[in-house]
């Protein structure tokens, strides 16, 4: 009996096997920006009345004058600040908000994990049938967006993506707790990011890194089997944000000139060829030692931690925003987003916007 030849396989089909389709890159544009913040102001002098605390401690260790807190009873939560922050942006950019084909949200304190904050934000602007997703990845959130998107547009397979960062830190306090509750405030950033002829703007180089090792020494534990061995569970608090203050201070002061001094030499570029550094603002010193490590003018290293204390995932995007609005970064210049936090996570971005 004659065996029969074998069928092709998939792999070898010639009428299933085709040529990868040609890609021709695409440039990014940001095309607009917007913001929103809770309306109460709680300064260190607020803070000292509920707590063994004073405004010179905050302000020498951190940079802190004030923060804003959501009150939910005002309707002020997330999903609410990021609606605001991109319909804002939408606005600022000129668009209608049809016009967005996916929505990314950086936040580590949605709603609901189901579903995503993302999804009740793009219907609430009318963002309609535009994919959406929350991405975890703490105060790294805004800048691993701007790495996605960036890609997702330069291949064609999105033209317009809106990159939000929010969080309402105040939600995961413990003002019992004073090392940590001092420093957070709540806001939300959005970037409308768009598809360009232009193929010199956009991202130059970026990156997204974790290391899960060191995740005990930031953590928002929800049950007690999320605790580290070491932690107590008699006296260790659920739902509210832990951290090892020391660990992040020395995490934070290696990786985040060390992440700068990377970015920069992959790009080819020198520290004052840069023209906005716009950085997680996590202490106000650790943005000073970075700036001067590099010899950057102050006035390109930006800081708002004065106004608004760490908003972990809205930090980056209000700042980019408060900078457009005095018309800084104006097409052609370039901009290196640098962020570090939760997870542990670290993430930059060198843009020429
Ligand atoms: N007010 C007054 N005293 C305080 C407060 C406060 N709010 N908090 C702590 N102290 C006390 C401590 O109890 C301690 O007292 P003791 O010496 O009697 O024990 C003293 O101040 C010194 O405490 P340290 O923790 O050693 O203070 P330090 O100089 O390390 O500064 C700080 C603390 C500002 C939190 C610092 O460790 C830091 O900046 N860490 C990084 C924090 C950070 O950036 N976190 C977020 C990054 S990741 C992200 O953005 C999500």
């Amino acid at each position: 009996m004659t065996q029969a030849a074998p069928k092709p396989s998939i792999r070898t089909n010639p009428q299933v096997v085709k040529a990868p389709p040609q890609v021709n890159l695409l440039g990014v544009e940001i095309l607009g920006s917007g913001e929103a913040v809770p309306t109460t102001i709680v300064t260190n002098d607020d803070l000292a009345k509920i707590m063994d605390t004073s405004d010179e401690w905050i302000v020498q260790r951190t940079g802190i004058r004030q923060r804003r807190k959501c009150d939910p009873a005002k309707g002020e939560t997330t999903s609410q600040l990021c609606s605001e922050a991109l319909a804002n942006a939408i606005k600022n950019a000129g668009i209608k908000a049809e016009e967005i084909d996916l929505v990314i949200l950086g936040s580590v304190t949605g709603e609901m994990t189901c579903p995503a904050t993302a999804c009740r934000v793009a219907a609430s602007v009318g963002a309609v049938g535009a994919g959406a997703f929350d991405l975890m990845a703490a105060c790294c959130g805004f800048v691993y967006g701007l790495n996605i998107a960036n890609d997702l547009i330069r291949v064609g397979s999105y033209k317009t993506v809106a990159v939000i960062g929010c969080d309402v830190m105040s939600r995961v306090l413990d003002y019992d707790d004073r090392a940590v509750s001092v420093l957070f405030g709540d806001a939300a950033g959005a970037a409308i990011l768009r598809a360009t002829e232009d193929t010199t703007r956009g991202m130059v180089c970026g990156k997204m890194f974790a290391d899960g090792s060191g995740w005990k020494d930031l953590y928002i534990p929800q049950r007690k089997w999320d605790l580290p061995p070491d932690a107590d569970p008699a006296t260790t608090k659920l739902g509210v944000l832990h951290m090892n203050g020391r660990e992040i201070y020395k995490f934070a002061v290696k990786r985040f000139p060390d992440l700068i001094q990377q970015t920069l030499d992959r790009a080819g570029v020198q520290p004052h060829e840069v023209d906005h550094y716009i950085c997680h603002q996590s202490n106000a010193r650790m943005l000073d030692a970075a700036r001067e490590r590099f010899g950057i003018p102050a006035d390109r290293m930006h800081i708002n931690i004065d106004r608004y204390g760490n908003c972990s995932g809205g930090s980056v995007p209000v700042l980019l925003h408060e900078l457009r609005g005095m018309g800084k970064c104006q097409p052609g210049d370039l901009v290196m987003f640098v962020a570090f936090g939760g997870g542990l996570t670290w993430s930059s971005a060198l843009w020429r916007v």
